[in-house]
């Protein structure tokens, strides 16, 4: 049985822990002498480890403790437990997701309005949040079924005591209202919740309580956004429901109208401008001038060093702004060079503001603006190197680990590669259309620059990995391993899709993938066939050097040495490794050295710079070497 003082001492230890690794993240963030900050590594790993085995001990001993079947009593102490995590901003997956499912049945048996909402809330952010940016349709699913059930409580609004727990309410019906539009465009049935919120909203018994409600204000208007701004496929609707769209429109542009409209510049300004061009009352030309108008000249540029809610509005309408622009030219049928000569207009204004929002500005609000500015504006944006800068500077830079990861196995990769370019060269024979040796060597500089981009991009998957799995303090559990494997096929998909990607999609599905293909994932790859074979066995390799001897991430633990590392190349040669890679490492005492050195010693040197510009610091560009 589960008691209280157990459940308390849980929430404390686990809180203390969470807190004392946070800490140390904030200090990695911050601390801006080199050597301090290399201290500062060495003691976060070690104190990594101890929280991790006492988590595990304390997890262990708290379900050890509860019921088979959890009993109402320790039903609260877990709903206090996951609730006050939540409120306190800790988003551990494990607590938040596992302690509400196994407490919800119980709830739902007392029928109790105020902890069925919150439930269903946690639940239901919990899970949009883990798997709407891997695209798992079952999971968002499940998030979507669980904002149903909290607006299912609606109709005993007033029987809810807890005003944060009716603000959940709105934000339910936005959370589900913005979903359904993007994600599922299911258009009808957020035109039947958008009808509904109002109509709450307009309640009189909704207004005597919560009519001064500040935040529930903010989460009707950017319904209202939300509701504009996906208006794309309206002709997917049957009649019926696009009448009665264009109509809620009407009513959102006159509240847009009637706020700051007639203000250039202003959100509601777009909201307006957006509606005439959807009804056809303003030409796109025009519509489009107005926007960049506003971009280039009105709408003042945010404050990166102040993490002011003021500054963070200005992004998001910079954003906005810039996204309308984009969807507005998608529209327009013109050829390319008409989009390029219109997005120069706008974009270097845009991009100024987008592409250097720094790591800690806003973290976890920003990470999903990034991800869509970066799918909004890779269209027009021209060149390959162009767009893997962006991709670098958008998506891997606002994974801290997973971009100085990829810098390092960029570094290592290319290394090795020289050497092979020197030792043997016919190892690449067959790579990028490059058939003879001679082709190969009157290639070296165009084979390094693709051998380096490869190390860069390799993971981009694990940008749409849900950030919280990197900084769980605890191990994972199957949901999240499950998660983090999905990396490589969701980076396939991505370089699919886009061209300047697309030369390394072989790469980045198979580089987990063994030699001899027998083992390692995703489960169906066959990288046989791959005529970038060679570079996939290379990245393989480096991969596997750079996480062993890592001091960043999880796998710190193994705390090894290039030299020891070789020793499991060398065991692992012809199933795990291509044997000549290994072979071509073995014989050469001089790159064994540098090495040594890159993932010894100077894998700091990397990691300050890395850390450097993710913080915003530098404007150096990105190291292409
Ligand atoms: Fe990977
Ligand atoms: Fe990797």
């Amino acid at each position: 049985m589960l008691e209280r003082k157990l459940a308390e001492k849980f929430r404390k230890l686990y809180t203390e822990n969470s807190l004392k690794l946070k800490n140390y993240e904030d200090q990695l963030f911050s601390i801006q002498d080199p050597f301090d900050w290399i201290q500062l590594l060495s003691e976060r790993a070690y104190v990594m480890r101890e929280v991790y085995a006492e988590n595990e001990e304390l997890m262990a001993e708290l379900w050890e403790n509860c019921s088979d079947e959890i009993t109402p009593e320790e039903a609260e102490l877990l709903y206090d437990l996951a609730i006050g995590f939540f409120f306190d901003g800790h988003h551990d997956f494990v607590v938040l997701t596992e302690f509400c499912e196994r407490i919800l049945p119980v709830f739902k048996d007392m029928d109790e309005p105020e902890f069925l909402v919150a439930i269903y809330h946690v639940l239901g952010t919990e899970y949009a949040k883990f798997y709407r940016s891997v695209g798992d349709k079952k999971g968002m699913q499940a998030a979507l079924d669980y904002f149903r059930g909290s607006i299912a409580q609606v109709e005993r609004y007033s029987q809810i005591s807890s005003p944060e727990v009716r603000e959940f309410i709105f934000q339910d019906y936005m959370l589900l209202i913005t979903y359904l539009t993007g994600f599922h465009t299911d258009k009808a049935e957020s035109i039947r919740l958008y009808d509904q919120v109002w109509a709450l909203w307009d309640n009189e018994n909704v207004q005597q309580l919560d009519a001064e409600n500040g935040m529930i204000s903010g989460y009707l208007s950017i319904i209202d956004d939300a509701f504009m701004a996906k208006s794309r496929n309206i002709n997917l609707l049957s009649e019926a429901d696009r009448d009665k769209y264009i109509n809620l429109l009407g009513e959102s542009y006159k509240r847009a109208k009637e706020r700051d409209g007639a203000k250039e510049g202003s959100p509601d300004f777009r909201t307006c401008i957006t509606y005439k061009w959807l009804r056809g009352d303003m030409e796109s030309e025009v519509v489009l001038e107005k926007l960049i108008k506003s971009i280039n000249e009105i709408i003042p540029k945010p404050d990166f060093t102040k993490d002011d809610p003021i500054n963070f509005e200005l992004v998001m309408r910079h954003f906005k702004y810039a996204c309308t622009a984009i969807m507005i030219l998608e529209n327009m049928e013109l050829t390319s060079e008409e989009i390029q000569s219109w997005s120069e207009k706008f974009m270097p204004t845009s991009m100024s503001v987008l592409a250097k929002i720094p790591y800690r500005f806003f973290t976890g609000d920003m990470q999903p603006v990034c991800e869509q500015w970066y799918h909004a504006a890779e269209p027009v944006i021209s060149g390959e190197l162009n767009k893997v800068q962006f991709i670098m500077e958008m998506i891997v830079r606002r994974q801290p680990f997973t971009y100085i990861h990829s810098q390092m196995v960029a570094k290592i990769a290319t290394l090795i590669g020289q050497k092979i370019l020197e030792e043997d060269p016919e190892i690449f024979v067959g790579i990028r259309g490059l058939e003879t040796v001679e082709d190969i060597q009157k290639s070296k500089a165009y084979i390094l620059s693709y051998i380096t981009i490869s190390g860069l991009v390799h993971d981009i998957g694990k940008c749409y990995i849900p950030d919280t799995i990197n900084r769980q303090n605890r191990s994972l559990n199957t949901k999240e391993y499950a998660t983090i494997r999905k990396h490589t096929e969701i980076g396939f998909k991505e370089a699919e899709n886009n061209a300047a990607l697309r030369p390394y999609a072989d790469i980045i599905l198979g580089h987990h993938k063994h030699y001899d293909g027998l083992h390692g994932y995703p489960l169906g790859c066959d990288n046989s066939g791959s005529k970038e074979k060679a570079i996939i066995d290379l990245i393989s390799i480096a991969d596997s050097m750079e996480a062993g001897t890592d001091t960043l991430t999880r796998s710190y633990t193994k705390d090894k040495d290039s030299e020891k590392l070789l020793k499991e190349l060398k065991a692992e040669a012809g199933t795990r490794y291509n044997p000549k890679i290994v072979k071509i490492i073995d014989n050469s005492k001089e790159l064994r050295e540098e090495l040594k050195h890159l993932t010894g010693q100077g894998r700091y040197d990397v990691y300050y710079r890395a850390m450097q510009d993710i913080l915003g610091n530098t404007v150096e560009e990105i190291p292409i070497i």
